[in-house]
């Protein structure tokens, strides 16, 4: 028993859990996810996968990504950069629901699967009916030769190593970088970005593990202190726009799921549309408020929630010195390109929820009623 002890302490490498370990691993699991395939010197992006299928790819009309829990939402930042960037049409489904509701689907169509296991059950089958139906189906999966990389005419691995935390946390990030590229070269290829923009974005890319490692090696003790402030909330409310809407979602999904405290992640400007009914002096607000082009509305709506005397917590830009003024908590992260500040402007949040769980005396690792894969429906 003294071994298995000691065993299950090696494997979490001197973390107190799996979930802190793969978090803390995401500067290193992002980088082996863009190595070889960002080419930053010569402006390139290779990604044999997306040159298997390239004809469909740019000729499709629209482009249908199928997943679950996490997974869907890196679908969901996939189809804001892919419609800005590429102009494609982009539809996220959940696989649950598309399956069984006799979807629209042809040859025309490429069907993006996103899946960490490769596993999934609902996942699995919605990419067979839609292969059946002539779709193109491009796997973005973590498990080497899993049930969905076997099924998917083409794809591309994540590379983020063994996920053994239930909740979804360096996978993620992952899926998010690999979209990144996938988006970036279908842009170059179709001529939908300028080449400055290419450069810029690679480059951004490029930077995202050491700005991942600046909030992990500066903000942990502060993100402790929040974390130990807030822990017995009963309902949180996560608020995002544009690119960091759906990092709202993962934010509220990771504090469920780990501490199991009551959360909702929803577009900051649709509070007014119901969410707002909720805030009063007790309920904590987090703000994804990283600088982008809606920042001044973000910090209109932090005001609208200071103003029914909730709390805020917000996820700022180093230098912002207008958000933490109106906030009562922050969380900062190194400035970065809107487009791909979904890849950073998680990690707080991931944290966050992780401290919360641990102070509230929870198996993080193997949280109740939640299971790694989920292989029936
Ligand atoms: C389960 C896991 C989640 C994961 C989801 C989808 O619910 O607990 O972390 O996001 O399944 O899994 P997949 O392996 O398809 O990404």
């Amino acid at each position: 028993q003294k071994l298995d002890l000691e065993l299950a302490a090696i494997e979490k490498g001197g973390f107190d859990h799996f979930m802190l370990k793969e978090i803390f691993e995401q500067p290193i699991t992002i980088a082996d996810s863009l190595r070889g395939r960002l080419v930053l010197n010569e402006d390139r992006i290779i990604l044999s996968g997306i040159d298997a299928i390239k004809d469909k790819l740019m000729a499709a009309r629209r482009i249908i990504i199928v997943a679950c829990g996490t997974s869907w939402h890196a679908g969901l930042v996939a189809e804001y950069v892919i419609e800005e960037l590429c102009r494609i049409n982009v539809e996220v489904e959940y696989a649950s629901e598309f399956r069984y509701r006799n979807p629209i689907v042809d040859a025309d169509d490429v069907i993006i699967a996103i899946s960490q296991s490769g596993e999934t059950a609902d996942t699995l089958v919605a990419l067979e009916r839609a292969k059946q139906q002539g779709a193109t189906i491009f796997g973005i999966v973590n498990v080497v030769g899993s049930s969905i990389a076997r099924i998917s005419h083409a794809g591309c691995y994540t590379h983020a190593g063994p996920e053994i935390g239930v909740a979804s946390t360096k996978a993620y990030t992952a899926q998010l970088a690999v979209l990144m590229l996938l988006a970036l070269k279908v842009a170059k290829e179709k001529g939908t970005i300028s080449a400055e923009r290419f450069t810029e974005l690679s480059q951004e890319l490029n930077n995202i593990p050491e700005k991942v490692q600046w909030v992990l090696d500066n903000e942990v003790d502060n993100i402790k202190a929040i974390a130990f402030k807030y822990k017995d909330a009963h309902d949180v409310l996560y608020l995002g726009r544009g690119y960091n809407f759906p990092t709202a979602l993962e934010g509220a999904l990771k504090l469920k799921e780990i501490s199991y405290i009551h959360a909702e992640g929803y577009p900051a400007a649709e509070m007014k549309h119901g969410p707002i009914a909720l805030v009063d002096d007790q309920l904590p607000v987090v703000f994804i408020a990283s600088k982008d082009a809606y920042h001044e509305k973000i910090v209109s709506n932090i005001q609208e929630i200071k103003a029914r005397k909730g709390k805020v917590i917000s996820v700022v830009s180093e230098g912002d010195e207008i958000t933490p003024s109106i906030s009562d908590d922050v969380m900062f992260v190194p400035v970065v390109d809107e487009v791909i500040a979904p890849l950073l402007t998680v990690v707080p949040l991931q944290l966050l929820s992780y401290y919360i769980g641990v102070y509230r005396g929870l198996d993080v690792d193997k949280p109740r009623n939640l299971a790694k894969s989920v292989t029936v429906e």
